[in-house]
């Protein structure tokens, strides 16, 4: 029977280019859809920028441009890595949308309606510092439920538990590092405690789709029973959820609440719907048919494990109690790690999608490798480039391409490219067929390895046919040989052929490009391959053309070394060498207030200046910045100095530090000095990091 799947993964945040992790998903999802398409399925596969909330409009505002122009400019670069790494989603969408506005306000309206929204004034961290409203991912400190340290304040990293930000252990603003102060404001909430609520998340987590396969894996609904609880404690266990933040915000206005917008998290996942009706106002489709609860299109979210709450409980409540179809399946997945170290955003390890392609990195060796790492399990995957160079040279190259290159030649040599069998083929056939229909399930259950092992293990058998036959000899007399021997070799080559071509149907969604060129160029098909092509045995083969490289370990050499300093020369002097963070983090700098300044006798550069390094005691600091400052305007600023350079006795006193600037080197071009300045904020003493 033919399905209709709306197909999603989690929508990136916008402030941000994609990494290796985003890739994964999106190859992951990709691969699913391909396989489910090569079976007659109609898919759409849609994706969108989560464009909204705190960090991106405070991130727009440090840059001095506003959150649309930041969000377009991320939203510019998508298009590069998704076709670079063939992931073909139908639509790409933005959270930032009319299409997006309509429909958050239309569902919670829907959800206020029966009775599922409150407000109440609560009590709410204020950052006195930088005057605003502390989004909870601003404020850090200890998790109220296992202790971790420098946990955010929505939820924490370690144990996954979900509270408000008022509830951490010695909270601390991460904007200015003040001690928040509680002020009241009115919020708005949704009643995830509510018992019907609770009554139909606890059928909902257990349900099935369509197919009869559970809506989430073992591990992911073990940990919403946790969150569920059973009994009566459910109530207990589940908090309402704050749905609204106060402006400053980049979001959804609320309807008939002035200064209110709706949490980012609250607006993200309907931009799945919201994509999805671009989508069809684009093609044509009936949207609202589509996403109707009697509907028989089963909306299918590809996530990672970090996000399980908001997908779990939030969502298919929110959609439930709007009227609408509630997902079918939650496919969580694992965190990447590369060289068993997980990746930091912030210092940029991991591996950069960009320079994978832009080295020249086949985008299929990665595909294939993180199919052949995944299952159906919320489980981490390791990237290791050993591992990668070993599983794409010896396994997808050295049994899979190889046996084209080899029986290939003889038949186009030989045979003039005609495939002929002898004997019986329906043994063969019905293997065939029944290996692609155990691997076109494997992809289904999302058992990726799994599929890769059996598609592995059955080049494995077409070579060793092929050895056994050992061709060679046969082709060696092939001039005087007799037509049974003739006929015997171009048996034996295409035998290996059509288990070749079976071999590319079933990696055809891990390699989509290979798998054309093979069906296209090799075979002269007219068509992409479908789940029913395994068994066709193939009647013809152009000559061999290279079909893929193996990986020169050189490359991966390539992939982490940091990419060459660039060839202009900013400020007129090349980059120095590159150091480690070890090596940045011997030097102390630190924020100080200049207390006073004053100018030097006997000196036409120094001015003597009197910092507060936050010690409780003030430090001397001559620095050469006479000739662009006025000592009076520099008075109760703050600066950024070297806090732990050895104190240095000059002619006129001991300096006990040195005040960063900026120069041009050569002063032909410009001959100022320009005094670093830190943020709105800073406070004498913090570190700078
Ligand atoms: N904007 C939210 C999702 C809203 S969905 C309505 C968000 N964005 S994200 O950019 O931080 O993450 C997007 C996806 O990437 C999530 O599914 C997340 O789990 C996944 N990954 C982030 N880091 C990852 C790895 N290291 N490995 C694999 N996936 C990871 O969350
Ligand atoms: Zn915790």
């Amino acid at each position: 029977m033919s399905r209709t799947l709306f197909v999603t993964t989690a929508l990136p945040y916008a402030n941000g280019s994609f990494h290796i992790g985003h890739i994964m998903e999106y190859i992951q999802a990709d691969i699913w859809v391909r396989s489910m398409r090569m079976s007659g399925h109609t898919v759409h596969f849609v994706g969108a920028d989560d464009a909204h909330g705190a960090p991106i409009m405070l991130k727009a505002e440090s840059e001095g441009i506003s959150p649309q122009a930041l969000v377009a400019r991320y939203a510019a670069e998508r298009p590069q890595y998704l076709n670079g790494f063939h992931i073909a989603f139908d639509h790409w969408h933005s959270t930032d949308s009319s299409e997006n506005v309509e429909l958050s306000q239309k569902i919670y309206l829907r959800l206020k309606e029966a009775g599922f929204i409150y407000s109440k004034t609560i009590e709410q961290f204020y950052d006195p510092v930088k005057g605003m409203f502390l989004p909870d991912r601003y404020i850090k400190g200890e998790c109220p439920h296992c202790h971790a340290k420098d946990q955010y304040g929505d939820a924490c990293e370690a144990c996954s538990t979900v509270y408000s930000p008022t509830e951490l252990i010695e909270p601390y603003s991460t904007l200015t590092r003040a001690t928040p102060v509680l002020r009241s404001s009115e919020h708005f909430f949704f009643r995830l405690s509510d018992p019907r609520c609770v009554e139909f998340l606890r059928e909902w987590v257990a349900g099935s789709n369509p197919q009869g396969d559970k809506r989430l894996q073992p591990e992911v609904l073990a940990k919403t029973r946790e969150w569920l609880g059973s009994g009566e404690d459910a109530e207990a266990n589940l908090a309402d959820w704050d749905i609204s933040r106060d402006e400053p915000y980049f979001g959804i206005p609320i309807p008939d609440a002035p200064g209110k917008y709706f949490y980012v998290w609250l607006d993200a996942p309907v931009g799945y719907l919201a994509s999805l009706k671009a989508y069809c106002d684009k093609t044509g489709l009936d949207f609202y048919d589509l996403i109707d609860p009697k509907s028989d299109t089963e909306q299918i979210h590809f996530i990672g494990k970090d996000i399980v709450y908001f997908h779990a409980l939030f969502w298919p409540a929110m959609l439930h109690f709007a009227g609408l179809k509630t997902p079918d399946a939650l496919n969580v997945h694992g965190f990447i790690t590369v060289s068993g170290e997980k990746m930091s955003k912030s210092r940029g390890t991991g591996i950069s999608p960009l320079r994978y392609l832009d080295i020249g990195m086949n985008p299929e060796w990665m595909r294939y490798y993180i199919t052949a790492k995944l299952n159906a399990h919320v489980e981490d995957l390791d990237f290791n480039p050993d591992d990668f160079v070993a599983r794409v040279n010896s396994d997808l190259v050295g049994k899979y391409v190889n046996i084209a290159s080899r029986a290939a030649n003889f038949i186009t040599k030989l045979f003039d490219g005609k495939l002929a069998y002898v004997g019986d083929t329906q043994a063969m056939q019905e293997e065939l067929a029944a290996v692609a229909e155990q691997v076109a399930n494997d992809f289904e259950h999302r058992e990726y390895g799994r599929a890769i092992r059996r598609i592995m293990a059955h080049a494995d058998v077409i070579n060793q046919a092929f050895d056994a036959a050992q061709p060679w000899v046969l082709a060696k007399g092939i001039q005087t040989a007799d037509d049974t021997t003739r006929a015997q070799l171009q048996d034996i080559c295409s035998r290996a052929l059509a288990g070749f071509k079976a071999l590319s149907v079933m990696l055809t969604p891990v390699l989509p490009m290979l798998s054309r060129r093979v069906a296209q160029e090799l075979f002269g098909e007219t068509r992409d391959f479908q789940w029913s092509d395994a068994a066709v045995l193939p009647t013809q083969v152009t000559p061999f053309k290279h079909l893929m490289q193996r990986v020169d370990p050189k490359q991966l050499d390539a992939l982490f070394e940091p990419p060459a300093a660039p060839e202009i020369t900013p400020g007129g002097e090349p980059i120095a060498d590159t150091i480690d963070i070890k090596d940045f983090a011997k030097i102390d700098l630190r924020i100080a207030r200049i207390v006073a300044a004053e100018a030097v006798d006997g000196s036409d550069k120094l001015l003597r200046l009197t910092l507060d390094v936050g010690e409780g005691r003030h430090r001397q600091v001559f620095s050469g910045i006479k000739a662009s400052y006025q000592p009076s305007d520099l008075v109760d600023k703050l600066t950024v100095v070297v806090a732990n350079l050895a104190p240095r006795k000059m002619r006129f006193g001991v300096s006990e530090g040195m005040v960063l600037a900026a120069s041009h080197a050569d002063d032909s071009v410009d001959p100022g000095i320009y005094v670093l300045h830190p943020w709105p904020g800073a406070q004498p003493g913090m570190r700078i990091s």
